[in-house]
């Protein structure tokens, strides 16, 4: 008996064999999803209607963007951030949704990834980063930032990557192809010039070209032409008087146009301010406008946005072309096909084992000893340390701006360390004793009710008992310390710090100062402690990451990604005649003379220079060694030299490779970084770091030619330990 075979059965039969199955019912033909992702845009493009491909270019969300349901084109979907992923929000509120299944790994904060100076280690966060993306449904993660830290006030240096953009670039790169190893798109931002944080909605930044070209755009280079980066973000300020959302030299013409970036560019949340320049040279997805079209206020009203109805009736009017939107829905759908639609993605990990063991060890492996008197650190296991300060229980994972996390631990410094000693602890002071941002409690009662005296007076009477004194502080994620939309009001310490470690220092010699921050701050307590740690922000496993380099199961190797100054007017941002913070037209004078470049030309002493990090062992530096003293612009030298670990545990140097150009038609600095080797060595063991310079390791940005130059002349080599503690030298000419 012939059987009707059901659709069911059909689709079955069907499925044993090569072709795709065939809809028996008359519904829509999906994309192929086999076919190259730039077939696959052609392809939908020939079958999107205006509406559709309007649609594609603004939020329907807080954080996604529509698809094509008729195509099969799933929507996209953001989230932040640079450490962590945020956790779900309403549709349309920055309130967290109250979800139990949201809670993530918090990764060190991106200076502390920096201050590692180890381009594997942010291979791996990057990968581990982007595996709690993928677990949690998320096509685009809006992170790493590489804004240049030029002034030590402000607000998101935690989010960053310092001072240096060669730095800087040998981070970020591997940090966007760790996380793009996923099918989660990195988006870097916030290009460009978002270098302070309090009026970044109206400053307009104005600056010469070679400070633009040298400086501040390197990072983002590097992230599109050498980490492939598949979005970029753009920021909220005024360059030169136009808004970068809709900014045609940097979007066109430096961005799409000079690097040849493909991918797609996604405003910042509120970046975008109009129709005509956003269509014509601006973003192709418009995030977080919250506008009825004419003033803010209505919410929901996704489609007023600038490219969502005033875009569609100027389309259907004739005053913008269907080709100009096409380029931008080739971008958006390319960011889609190798995101949501990419196929054989995996499923990531959401708070595995390996997320923690890389956190702590990122966090270990960036922490700077600035000040090791006398051998004190390590401490000894199980001796009695007294513990002090509020940031050695407070949660740093929650506040701070976009960036604010619900973690599922926080393993606190007080924790850390009692893991490894009998601790005491004392408060000491008072910060912040809040703890909530969009919605997510860190449950901590923080309040107090001793004045200062009191409290001061705990700890310095306690601190006379112990064996060691660990006092944690620094800065929090509260406005005006390190927290976006609100840059620090000065370098000091908050909360009456630098009084309090004077006191315990004089109580107990023995006293340790470990700084919970993301910034330069000053201090006046220099000279009275004998040990300094620069801790970062280092998120879930903090406490670890911390007692781990305490107590000596990690030898310190972090080096400064950023100066720290001895005093504010010390910093080019500061300097007599500069203004802070900005708002309006703001010119950024000192060119490129940035961070340790200022304080070269100037002769300035910083506290501590960036490439500043100690050792629990020592190392000696041979004599640098070329392999010919002389190159063409095509041609290469190599330099190499020996470092030997003159100490008696294992440890790893930062080897760091400065050039000085010693004869320039323009002003240069007196050196510059240009590479760097992080080696690891056992005791009394020796190894050679070479470096190869290339031409592109010599030139300057010439605004005049509009291009990189090497000018022939004398160039000098600078290796050592820090941008303050050069080791070896050798000349050599460029013919
Ligand atoms: C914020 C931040 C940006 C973040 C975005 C979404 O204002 O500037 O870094 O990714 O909005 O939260």
């Amino acid at each position: 008996m012939a059987m009707a075979l059901s659709a069911a059965a059909a689709l079955l039969l069907c499925a044993g064999c090569s072709q795709r199955p065939r809809r028996v019912a008359d519904g829509p033909v999906y994309l192929d999803r086999q076919a190259p992702t730039e077939e696959r845009i052609e392809d939908a493009l020939s079958r999107m209607t205006l509406e559709e491909k309007v649609a594609v270019l603004h939020a329907q969300s807080k954080f996604s963007s529509a698809g094509v349901p008729r195509l099969g084109i799933p929507e996209l979907w953001c989230t932040d951030g640079p450490h962590g992923i945020r956790p779900e929000v309403l549709w349309d509120e920055w309130e967290q949704a109250g979800w139990t299944s949201d809670s993530c790994v918090a990764f060190p904060a991106l200076t502390c990834l920096a201050a590692s100076w180890d381009p594997d280690l942010a291979l791996l966060y990057g990968q581990s980063i982007g595996e709690e993306a993928l677990y949690r449904g998320k096509d685009v993660l809006l992170g790493p930032g590489v804004n240049i830290y030029r002034t030590p006030l402000g607000g998101r240096n935690f989010e960053y990557m310092g001072e240096d953009p060669y730095l800087a670039s040998r981070i970020v790169v591997p940090y966007v192809q760790g996380v793009q190893q996923n099918g989660v798109a990195a988006c870097v931002k916030h290009f460009a010039l978002n270098n302070e944080e309090t009026h970044r909605h109206t400053i307009d930044v104005d600056l010469d070209d070679r400070a633009l070209y040298e400086i501040y755009l390197p990072a983002f280079k590097a992230a599109v032409q050498e980490g492939g980066a598949w979005s970029i973000m753009s920021s909220y300020n005024l360059y030169r008087g136009t808004h970068v959302g809709n900014n045609e030299r940097l979007l066109d013409d430096i961005l799409r146009g000079e690097w040849g970036f493909d991918g797609a560019v996604i405003s910042d949340w509120g970046g975008v301010h109009e129709t005509e320049g956003t269509v014509l040279h601006g973003v192709d997805l418009e995030f977080g406008t919250w506008t009825d079209g004419l003033t803010m206020g209505a919410t929901n009203a996704y489609d007023n946005y600038y490219l969502a109805n005033p875009y569609l009736e100027g389309l259907r009017s004739g005053k913008y072309t269907v080709e100009g939107l096409d380029a931008k829905v080739r971008r958006v759908l390319r960011l889609i096909f190798r995101t949501a639609m990419r196929e054989n993605k995996g499923f990531g990990a959401l708070n595995s084992e390996a997320h923690y063991a890389a956190a702590r060890r990122i966090g270990a492996e960036g922490i700077v000893l600035l000040k090791n008197e006398n051998g004190l650190l390590p401490l000894r296991k199980g001796s009695r340390v007294l513990v002090v300060g509020e940031n050695a229980v407070k949660m740093m994972t929650v506040g701070g701006g976009s960036s604010s996390l619900k973690v599922q631990h926080e393993i606190s410094p007080l924790a850390g360390i009692a893991e490894q000693a009998q601790v005491t602890y004392a408060r000491g002071y008072v910060g912040d004793v809040g703890g909530e941002y969009n919605g997510v409690s860190s449950g901590q009662d923080l309040s107090e009710s001793r004045n200062p005296a009191q409290l001061t007076a705990e700890a310095v009477s306690l601190a006379r008992e112990a064996d060691y004194v660990v006092f944690v502080g620094g800065l929090n994620k509260s406005d005006h310390q390190d927290c976006e939309g609100a840059d620090r009001l000065d370098l000091a310490l908050p909360y009456g710090q630098d009084a309090l470690i004077s006191a315990l220092a004089a109580a107990n010699p023995r006293t340790v100062v470990a700084l919970v921050s993301g910034n330069a701050v000053s201090m006046p307590w220099v000279d009275k402690v004998p040990a300094i740690l620069q801790c970062w922000f280092l998120g879930s496993e903090a406490g670890h990451s911390i007692a781990d380099v305490l107590f000596g199961d990690v030898n310190p190797s972090g080096k400064l990604p950023f100066t720290f100054p001895r005093a504010l007017c010390d910093s080019p941002a500061h300097q007599a005649g500069m203004t802070f913070p900005n708002e309006g037209p703001t010119t950024y004078e000192e060119g490129i003379f940035v961070g340790y470049r200022w304080y070269d030309k100037q002769g300035i002493e910083p506290l501590f220079a960036l490439g500043h990090g100690l050792s629990y062992t020592s190392f000696e530096y041979g004599p640098a060694r070329l392999d010919r003293t002389s190159m063409t612009e095509g041609g290469r030298i190599r330099v190499s030299v020996p470092v030997t670990n003159t100490g008696s545990v294992p440890g790893k140097e930062t080897v760091q490779l400065y050039i000085a150009d010693r004869e320039s038609s323009l002003p240069r600095p007196v050196k510059e970084l240009k590479d760097f080797a992080k080696v690891s060595l056992e005791p009394a063991q020796t190894k050679t770091v070479t470096f190869e310079i290339s031409a592109d390791k010599l030139r300057f940005y010439d605004p005049a030619a509009g291009a990189w130059t090497a000018e022939p002349g004398e160039f000098e080599l600078l290796i050592g330990s820090a941008s303050d503690d050069i080791r070896t030298r050798a000349a050599f000419t460029l013919k």
